[in-house]
């Protein structure tokens, strides 16, 4: 993934015990393809040192306001020009503090002050701490001065205590970060997506059930959060992270998922059924498990209903886009399934191009033709499906 890529993002550290994760989130950082300057105070040095962050950055770190490396004497004011944006993770009290007055007494409150990017910070303190009034005041001035507050996340905490106060994990930090600066078409949006395999029980102990790994629906649903809707993703039983900031509903059968569905789909403005919704289910699942002993086992299945039909049906139907993963003729499959079932869009692949894997090659159908993605991960390809259904939404989908 190079979601960074060709981007370069000021790192502020500050002096807290969570600093060891700004370590790690450089690193994720590097591997998408950002180029990460590190400002570290004189407390946060304490904590991790500036040959930890010179070591996984490649490039050297910023301690001091008065660095000579910089020909005009003006770290405080350069390092941020040109770059994407400025995070402070860990951010302390004292460094919300600071920022909340205007103080510029170091380098990074300076920097700052100073920046012409978007400033993040990521709070990690004690739960007192955060929880004290003047803290919280600090807080609330900093989102009305348009600084993005990330986290803190409950847990416990380094003193021992359980409360608020504990910094986001890396990967959090990473997804916020990258979602605070991406564009937002479907703000005011609600989206509605099912996503994974269903599981319809034989028995107590198994069940009929698919190789959907949920990969996509859920890159889907990130997608559709990192653009600004609100996202309900109805999933099946997998074993992936909820995307951040998504309200998730989770299922087994295609009953339960038809059910949750249909319960959430008044208001929304998206239905994205990604689903690998098993056709039929056994008419009758045994109370308790079948016993071995018989030569042969006969079972009867019935359908189940078709929940991305059943919601495109509606009179209050959402726009409606569906999935067609085919082993030939995708076109004529793909094109034929959007028609019968009145969808708005239908996202097709060939099986054999890869299921369950990292990445997917899809051709997008509507009615106006046929638009191939290029080949990539499942997120970038997820991200290129969210804007055809922005044009579709906007009514600005032409040949494009
Ligand atoms: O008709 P087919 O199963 O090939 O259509 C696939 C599309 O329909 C997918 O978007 C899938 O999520 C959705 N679907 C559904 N409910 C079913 C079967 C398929 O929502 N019972």
């Amino acid at each position: 993934m190079n979601e960074f890529l060709g981007k370069r993002i000021v790192l502020g550290v500050t002096g807290g015990v969570a600093a060891y994760k700004a370590a790690e989130l450089v690193r994720l950082l590097v591997k998408a393809g950002a180029e990460v300057d590190v400002a570290l105070t004189a407390a946060g040095a304490q904590f991790v040192g500036a040959a930890t962050f010179q070591a996984l950055t490649g490039r050297r770190v910023w301690q001091a306001l008065w660095d000579e490396r910089m020909d005009n004497g003006m770290a405080h004011i350069d390092l941020t020009r040109g770059a994407t944006a400025l995070l402070v993770a860990p951010a302390t009290a004292d460094f919300l503090a600071k920022l909340a007055h205007g103080f510029a007494d170091d380098l990074l409150s300076t920097l700052c002050l100073a920046r012409d990017c978007p400033l993040l910070v990521a709070p990690a303190m004690n739960r007192q701490m955060w929880e004290n009034p003047a803290t919280q005041r600090n807080v609330v001035q900093l989102r009305s001065d348009g600084i993005k507050v990330l986290g803190p996340a409950h847990g416990e905490q380094a003193c021992g205590e359980v409360g608020d106060g504990r910094m986001l994990e890396a990967a959090e930090l990473f997804d916020d970060l990258y979602a605070a600066l991406q564009a937002k078409p479907l703000a005011g949006r609600r989206v509605l997506l099912t996503a994974g395999p269903t599981f319809e029980a034989l028995d107590p102990v198994r069940g009929l059930t698919n190789s959907s790994s949920g990969k996509m629906g859920f890159a889907l649903a990130r997608a559709c959060a990192e653009a600004g809707a609100e996202v309900t993703l109805v999933a099946g039983p997998v074993t992936l992270a909820t995307p951040r900031g998504v309200r998730r509903v989770d299922v087994q059968s295609a009953l339960q998922m038809h059910d949750a569905a249909m319960q959430a789909v008044p208001g929304q403005d998206v239905f994205i059924a990604v689903a690998a919704v098993a056709d039929y289910r056994p008419r009758n699942a045994a109370e308790h498990k079948i016993k071995k002993g018989s030569a042969s086992v006969t079972l009867e299945l019935e359908a189940n209903p078709d929940i991305l039909a059943e919601v495109a049906a509606r009179p209050d139907a959402p726009l409606c886009v569906g999935f067609a993963a085919e082993s030939r003729d995708l076109g004529t499959y793909a094109e034929g399934k959007r028609i019968a079932k009145k969808l708005a869009l239908v996202v097709g692949n060939l099986v054999q191009d890869g299921l369950g894997g990292d990445t997917n090659s899809v051709t997008l159908f509507d009615e106006t033709g046929s638009y191939g993605l290029p080949p990539a991960d499942k997120s970038e390809v997820a991200r290129g499906i969210v804007k055809h259904i922005v044009r579709l939404l906007e009514g600005t989908n032409e040949q494009h």
